[in-house]
């Protein structure tokens, strides 16, 4: 399985390129999921497609995938009540599986617990993950870090009130204890894909201003120092044309020193230019953004 994380700020168009992607992957015959890690969605408005609680098949060899992060985070909490309730209780806060969605790390940890039912299950070729302008990539490595200090906490509980826990529900204190190992061992197995070069890589999406590449040059210097993969880059919104008025020309001298800076910068990976299409990318609009990523060779799939 071949995982593209595709991250990048906010509006730059990290899921109208990660649908293309997708598409291409689908019409190359490969078994693809686009799967979305923001908690607000737009792969169903970008695929018009309905998409819902699960993986939903939506043309030859594509499917697509949103899932809601305050029902699967009701879903989780239950699946690891145990845990949460003792976790809570320590901080002596009362939780209502209601407000788990909003709590910091949960949507990242929903998201690491769905994406590893997609990866084990390995029912695709090609996995597309469209992220959150955050760039959840981070979160994601630091999970297993989080889960390993609430293992530990988990079992000082456990030699100091396991006895006490399973008095006040039998196997209470075990099923907390079995529970943060699972969630454990499900963070670093995602943790340990991201980080295989042969099976996941990153494709950073940037607009050629300046403040968006500053942000970009972070951005990849951030995930690479976690060992990540970066291996491409897509500059969109690239104004084509050849328009003589001063606007126009402005624009473009702008834009390609920027461009050049990024090409300079990162001469090892592939940056694709994506020309500004002149409207919302949606629906059969986004196969010509593919032809033009991944048709014209300026992007590959393969790592
Ligand atoms: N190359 C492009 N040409 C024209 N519009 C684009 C292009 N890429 C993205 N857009 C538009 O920009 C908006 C933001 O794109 P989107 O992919 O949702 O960004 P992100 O996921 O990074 O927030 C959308 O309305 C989309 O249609
Ligand atoms: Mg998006």
């Amino acid at each position: 399985m071949r995982l593209i994380y595709v991250a990048g700020k906010g509006g730059v168009g990290k899921s109208v390129c990660s649908a293309s992607t997708a598409l291409w992957s689908a019409g190359q015959g490969k078994e693809t999921l686009v799967f979305s890690m923001d908690p607000a969605h737009s792969l169903s408005d970008i695929l018009e497609s309905e998409l819902g609680d699960s993986p939903a098949m939506i043309g030859q060899h594509l499917s697509a995938y949103e899932p809601s992060v305050e029902k699967e985070a009701r879903i989780f909490f239950s699946r690891y009540r145990h845990m949460f309730n003792a976790l809570f209780s320590l901080f002596e806060v009362e939780v209502r599986p209601q407000d788990m969605a909003q709590f910091p790390g949960v949507a990242e940890m929903v998201f690491m617990d769905r994406l590893y039912d997609v990866y084990m299950e390995g029912m695709y070729e090609v996995v597309v993950i469209d992220s959150a302008p955050t760039a959840m990539v981070l979160p994601l490595l630091q999970l297993p870090a989080v889960t390993t200090g609430l293992v530990s906490r988990m079992l000082g509980i456990k030699n100091k009130w396991m006895g006490l826990l399973n008095m006040l529900e039998p196997g209470f204190g075990d099923s907390i204890v079995s529970e943060a190992r699972r969630l454990r061992i499900k963070a670093e197995t995602m943790r340990n894909a991201l980080l295989d070069k042969s099976t996941a890589s990153l494709t950073v999406v940037t607009i050629p201003e300046k403040a968006a590449v500053m942000e970009t040059v972070r951005l990849i210097e951030t995930v690479e120092s976690h060992g990540v993969t970066v291996d491409s880059m897509i500059i969109n919104h690239v104004l084509g044309g050849d328009c003589q008025c001063q606007f126009c020309r402005r624009k473009r001298d702008s834009q390609a020193d920027h461009m050049a800076t990024l090409k300079r910068m990162y001469a090892e990976k592939r940056i694709a230019c994506l020309l500004d299409q002149g409207g919302e990318v949606r629906g059969s609009t986004l196969d010509s953004v593919a032809q033009e990523l991944y048709g014209q060779g300026q992007l590959r799939l393969e790592p």
